[in-house]
């Protein structure tokens, strides 16, 4: 980790007043958003691999899965299962994102058939591989596979969970920060061009290190997001966590470090004053998404009525089942072996957890959810073009 960062931006007075301005605008964009109720065709596809890892987080699940059952590995999808209901799901034609999941997904012998099967499925959607960054080799190894193969558009996610020390203990393994470290090398050395970035999981082991986390991956001018931990209802992980309040301000803290930086860094109160709002719909989003963030961690809600889930997004554990979003992953609608994925789609069970969704119960605030949303409402709001949406 270097030691000469960039210093905390000084607050700018008119911060307040910027967020002001972005408040309208999600409030006009949730407006026009209400009046249109018809649903979204299915844009995101996404497929946990293996809940296998080759770390032992203190925070997830799925590495201790295959511990408890381990016959769960052979029922893991193949990559016929996995052509089976994709060749034939006509609901799937319109996806523009396929992102690859786990456990960590390059410990699957297969994934670069099954990348590469994606790939020709699904022509005009980017590929996203989000795995932990410790194996260099075997990154480099899948990589230099894929890429032999002419699998293209493709992006890669990784945690970040903390400086050096706490990196590894909420990981599990001594050396998962140095390993990291490496992949980001070889990745630049081996893979100029290719996207990558980062996204920490705020507990209270590691809350502190937030603003270190982001001013290190921004000065490499990565995208850098975080999200609160979840304790699931069903799915055990080795710790729960409960927050006091004194590290619940610690958390909104640093998080107003980050939003003052980003204001600072990307000139956001100037293209608010020169009425440049359109153009920079991605900065609204992150900003908001941030300052959203800080209000969840104190007060955990649902923000916007309109969520996405069921409509957006078809996602898939390891062994076929599948969920509308990660928080209500235990909600399985049903599983897609043997069954034609339009009729799983628009079966009763999908039905009646659409009705859950709508009812409100439930809430969170993570990157992968939030954020397509905010991009419409702020689309919407500012009145800007959102090219290939359907608003
Ligand atoms: C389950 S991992 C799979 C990909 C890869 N193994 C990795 O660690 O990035 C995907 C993301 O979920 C996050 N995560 C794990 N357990 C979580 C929890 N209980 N609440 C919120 N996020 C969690 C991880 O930190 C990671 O960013
Ligand atoms: S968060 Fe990722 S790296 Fe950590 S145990 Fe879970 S799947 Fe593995
Ligand atoms: S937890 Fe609730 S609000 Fe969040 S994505 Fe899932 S269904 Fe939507």
């Amino acid at each position: 980790m270097p030691t000469r960062l960039r210093r905390a931006a000084p607050a700018d007075p008119r911060m307040d007043w910027a967020f002001r301005s972005l408040e309208s605008w999600v409030a006009r964009g949730l407006k026009t958003l209400g009046g249109r109720k018809d649903g979204q065709p299915i844009k995101e596809l996404h497929l946990e691999l293996t809940h296998r890892c080759n770390l032992q987080c203190v925070m997830c699940h799925h590495w201790q899965m295959p511990f408890d059952d381990p016959a769960s590995v052979k029922r893991e999808m193949g990559l016929p299962q996995i052509r089976a209901f994709c060749d034939d799901a006509r609901l799937l034609d319109d996806v523009e994102v396929v992102v690859l999941s786990g456990g960590e997904p390059w410990l699957r012998a297969d994934i670069v058939e099954i990348a590469s099967y994606l790939r020709g499925r699904f022509p005009k959607a980017s590929l996203g591989i989000l795995s932990n960054f410790w194996n260099t080799e075997m990154v480099r190894r899948r990589l230099t596979e894929l890429r032999a193969r002419g699998v293209d558009r493709l992006w890669l996610g990784s945690s970040l969970d903390g400086l050096e020390a706490t990196h590894d203990s909420v990981r599990g393994q001594t050396g998962a920060f140095r390993g990291l470290m490496d992949t980001v090398a070889m990745l630049r050395r081996d893979f100029p061009g290719l996207d990558f970035s980062f996204s920490f999981t705020l507990t209270p082991r590691n809350y502190k290190e937030l603003w270190d986390c982001y001013r290190f991956v921004s000065e490499q001018g990565l995208w850098f997001g975080a999200q609160m931990v979840v304790n699931h209802q069903k799915f055990e992980a080795p710790e729960t966590f409960s927050w006091s309040d004194e590290q619940l301000r610690e958390v909104e803290r640093q998080i107003d470090l980050v939003i003052a930086d980003l204001c600072a860094r990307h000139g956001a109160i100037e293209r608010i004053v020169k009425g440049e709002e359109r153009e920079a719909l991605w900065l609204w989003t992150r900003l908001f998404y941030w300052r959203y963030l800080r209000k969840y961690a104190s007060k955990p809600e649902r923000f916007f009525y309109d969520c996405l889930a069921g409509q957006r997004y078809a996602m898939f554990d390891p062994e076929g089942n599948l969920f509308f979003c990660p928080v209500n992953k235990h909600r399985a609608i049903g599983n897609v072996n043997g069954i034609n994925f339009d009729a799983l789609w628009r079966s009763a069970n999908a039905e009646g957890e659409r009705g859950f969704i709508d009812s409100c119960r439930c809430d969170c605030w993570l990157n992968c959810i939030a954020n397509p949303v905010l991009d419409r409402v702020l689309a919407l709001g500012t009145g800007a073009a959102l090219p290939g949406a359907k608003l």
